[in-house]
């Protein structure tokens, strides 16, 4: 698998296996998925939708099979109390916001077992700016004590809250991880500006919110080209555009097609050809 480097020089993969809402299973497909040839995990701290705990089980199983945890990236999140469900959650309501964020990510290095993360997620936003400030020098704190690797943000889709985080604060942002989808016009000025500070973007909902891609005709002769899936091209359309495509897939049919995407390279005509599907 090949690699994007970050503003921290931390290498993060050029796809990574998302974790969401695969309850019970989730240890089978994080196993799965390593053995396949993924090298990057993304889970989050919020038992509502991820089941960080067995993330930590699938992850444990390869590793006692001679997997290397330093070949492996792996980012978690921390997610505030509007994400959460209250009646099963890493922190108390009522602890302050430092100590809500202390506790989820002792909860994810537990959840994990490991005693170090690649990159430390704020989930969403956090207003008014004085605590979204507040929250990033906790998470900061981490990287200063040599537990993580890097921070970024998600759900961020205003370019003016991310330029002001990134003046604020002393460790900036190298991950921005959003949903892309026509609403948001694709982050289009988010992405360039991502570029610019070395900030890798990652995208999730590629596939669910882009149906018309993959059954775009162009797109279907491009498969048939480099005799690869529809999905498989649009992820390496993707990565030519500079995009870490997040993939929840559950099938190890989907996992070993998508893997494939080093294989080839779209031509530069390909790319803008696509790109006009993104309008
Ligand atoms: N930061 C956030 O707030 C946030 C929000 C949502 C998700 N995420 C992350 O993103 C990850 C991916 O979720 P997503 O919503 O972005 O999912 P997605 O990749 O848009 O869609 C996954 C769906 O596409 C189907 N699919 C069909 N062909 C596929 C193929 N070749 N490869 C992969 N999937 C294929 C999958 O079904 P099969 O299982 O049958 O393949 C699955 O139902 C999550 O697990 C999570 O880690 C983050």
């Amino acid at each position: 698998m090949s690699y994007f480097l970050s503003n921290q020089n931390i290498k993060i993969p050029n796809m990574i296996y998302g974790t969401a809402w695969k309850k019970e299973q989730t240890a089978d497909f994080v196993y799965e998925a390593l053995k396949s040839g993924f090298k990057g995990i993304d889970t989050a701290c919020q038992p509502k939708h991820y089941q960080e705990n067995l993330v930590g089980v699938g992850l444990k199983k390869a590793l006692d099979e001679g997997l290397k945890r330093e070949d492996i990236y792996l980012q978690t999140k921390f997610t505030p109390i509007d994400g959460q469900d209250k009646s099963n959650m890493p922190y108390f309501q009522n602890d302050t916001l430092e100590l809500q964020i202390q506790k989820s990510f002792a909860k994810s290095k537990k959840n994990l077992n490991v005693d170090y993360i690649d990159t430390y997620i704020l989930h969403s936003p956090i207003f008014p700016a004085s605590k979204l400030l507040r929250a990033w020098d906790v998470m900061s704190s981490f990287y200063k004590n040599k537990e993580i690797g890097q921070l970024g943000i998600s759900n961020c889709y205003d370019l003016d809250v991310l330029e002001y985080l990134y003046k604020k604060v002393e460790l900036k942002p190298s991950v921005v991880q959003n949903r892309f989808y026509a609403q948001s016009s694709y982050d289009q000025e988010i992405r360039v500006w991502c570029k610019q500070k070395g900030i890798i973007y990652e995208s999730f909902w590629s596939l669910t919110a882009n149906p018309h891609v993959l059954t775009n005709e162009f797109v279907k002769h491009l498969s048939s080209k480099y005799k690869k899936s529809t999905a498989a091209i649009f992820y390496k359309f993707l990565n030519q555009i500079g995009i870490v495509p997040l993939n929840g897939t559950t099938s190890k049919l989907h996992m070993d097609e998508d893997l494939l995407i080093d294989e080839f390279e779209l031509e530069k005509i390909e790319v803008e050809n696509i790109n006009f599907l993104l309008k």
